[in-house]
């Protein structure tokens, strides 16, 4: 298979990890470059639901191996547990499951910093997983970053935390009035991280080149989403990484060439958890109908997610952004519901049409979506697998995404389950 980047292009949730489920059967390594424990990525096979934060997707096909790049910020507990729990299913990782050296730490201080500055906000709340997110790379920009190859070298891990520690216990304790953290218990749970995962870190750059000048195919997989990209996202209503192409090639350490096909995953409509504007949104009678159809609950923290029609404006610009080769429809089957579906074509913002993306949060708040309507299919997708099989307005309604957007749908997805796949 030619090495393969698998893109949220929306605000997440769209279903990433079924796709790279699916397409790492014919890869050899799967590799997360960005991101952290704020992803969740679903994948069903058979009865079993498997939830991954930190390990790749691939994960679950035997003999494929998996790299967590030096883009991602590793929370190890979290990292730890869900190594645990595959291996309460019988998957073992060692040997398959390496993590790059160079990844930022996420510290119980980040998790705790990000809770206290989301309260900070009131009303304006990001809404963020309070997984840690913001403060790890604030950290890592900000160059007093923990790097996981600093939790086996004791004496630089102390001096470290020596010059950082104090700076969190200032503005935990003194500005926020909370219990700050102490050096030595932090130092010594570090520590103990360090040795449990020492056989999984590698050096993941000189790993990477080995990799791809031996021939082997490589499925990058991304988190959470183009709109929630840190420099071309919704900002400050974003995550703190790059979500869009551009992240493969800082946070997995490999150059552009390293990428053949990009696929941007697009639910057949929209959602977004967390605050920001969201023009498609449904409030309302119809958007609880995607909700509980969709079962539009987040993967980590369980939050309903707010649910609208998609969006092709939002769409466009991302698809000229991350360069997709391809897309893929997921959750077809969840407009079984609808009779009449619509799509946004293009904003009206302060009385003016566009079909540009604002870089203005302000006007993009207000832009008001205008739609295209197109006919339901009154019937299932449920479980189709092949193309022809399709009612003809559910053809049509993919035809339609793929001529605005200027990009072929190659593969459609419509249900959870991995065979619920047609794949063009
Ligand atoms: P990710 O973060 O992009 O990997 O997506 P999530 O796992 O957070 O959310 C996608 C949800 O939709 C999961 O619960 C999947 O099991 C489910 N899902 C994926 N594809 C389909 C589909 O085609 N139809 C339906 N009904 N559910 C799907
Ligand atoms: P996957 O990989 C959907 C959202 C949060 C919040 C904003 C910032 O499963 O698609 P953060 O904790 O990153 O600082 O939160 O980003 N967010 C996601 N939304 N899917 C995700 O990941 C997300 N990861 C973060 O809800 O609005
Ligand atoms: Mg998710």
């Amino acid at each position: 298979m030619a090495n393969t980047a698998v893109l949220g292009v929306q605000w997440g949730d769209e279903g990433k990890g079924k796709i790279v489920d699916l397409l790492a059967e014919d890869a050899d390594w799967v590799v997360r470059f960005q991101g952290g424990t704020n992803a969740g990525h679903t994948v069903l096979v058979k009865d079993k639901c498997y939830i991954f934060h930190l390990i790749p997707s691939g994960i679950l096909h035997e003999g494929k191996k998996c790299l967590i790049g030096n883009g991602v910020v590793v929370d190890p507990p979290e990292l730890l547990k869900e190594m645990e729990t595959l291996r309460r299913e019988g998957i073992e990782v060692k040997g398959r499951l390496f993590v790059s050296d160079r990844a930022h730490v996420i510290m119980p201080y980040h998790k705790k910093l990000d809770a206290l500055s989301e309260k900070l906000k009131g009303g304006k709340q990001i809404g963020t997983t309070l997984r840690g997110i913001g403060p790890a790379y604030s950290d890592k920009t900000a160059r007093v970053g923990i790097r996981m190859q600093d939790l086996w070298h004791p004496q630089r891990l102390r001096e470290k935390l020596e010059e950082v520690l104090p700076v969190k216990n200032l503005l935990i304790e003194e500005f926020f009035g909370e219990e700050g953290y102490e050096l030595e218990t932090l130092y010594q749970d570090a520590l103990s991280w360090g040795r449990d995962l020492k056989p999984y870190v590698c050096n993941s750059h000189s790993l990477m080149r080995e990799v791809l000048e031996s021939g082997a195919s490589v499925l990058f997989e991304g988190a959470q989403g183009a709109m929630l990209d840190i420099d071309c996202g919704t900002y400050p209503y974003v995550t703190s990484s790059s979500t869009t192409v551009g992240g493969i090639f800082t946070g997995a350490g490999v150059p552009p060439s390293a990428v053949d096909r990009i696929i941007g995953v697009s639910k057949a409509y929209t959602t977004r958890v967390g605050g920001g504007p969201f023009p498609t949104e449904l409030e309302g009678k119809e958007g609880d109908l995607l909700r509980e159809y969709g079962k539009e609950y987040g993967a980590t923290t369980g939050r309903p997610r707010r649910c609208g029609w998609l969006d092709l404006v939002a769409l466009r610009y991302v698809a000229w952004l991350d360069g997709l080769t391809e897309m893929t429809i997921t959750k077809l089957d969840v407009l079984d519901a609808v009779d009449q579906l619509k799509v946004c074509v293009a904003y009206e913002i302060e009385g003016e049409r566009t079909q540009e993306m604002p870089s203005d949060l302000e006007l993009f708040s207000k832009a008001k979506p205008v739609y295209e309507v197109l006919p339901g299919w009154q019937g299932s997708v449920r479980g189709v697998t092949k193309w022809q099989d399709l009612p003809p307005q559910a053809k049509k309604y993919l035809e339609y995404i793929e001529e605005f957007l200027g990009v072929p749908i190659r593969i459609v997805s419509t249900g959870p389950d991995r065979e619920e796949v047609i794949v063009r």
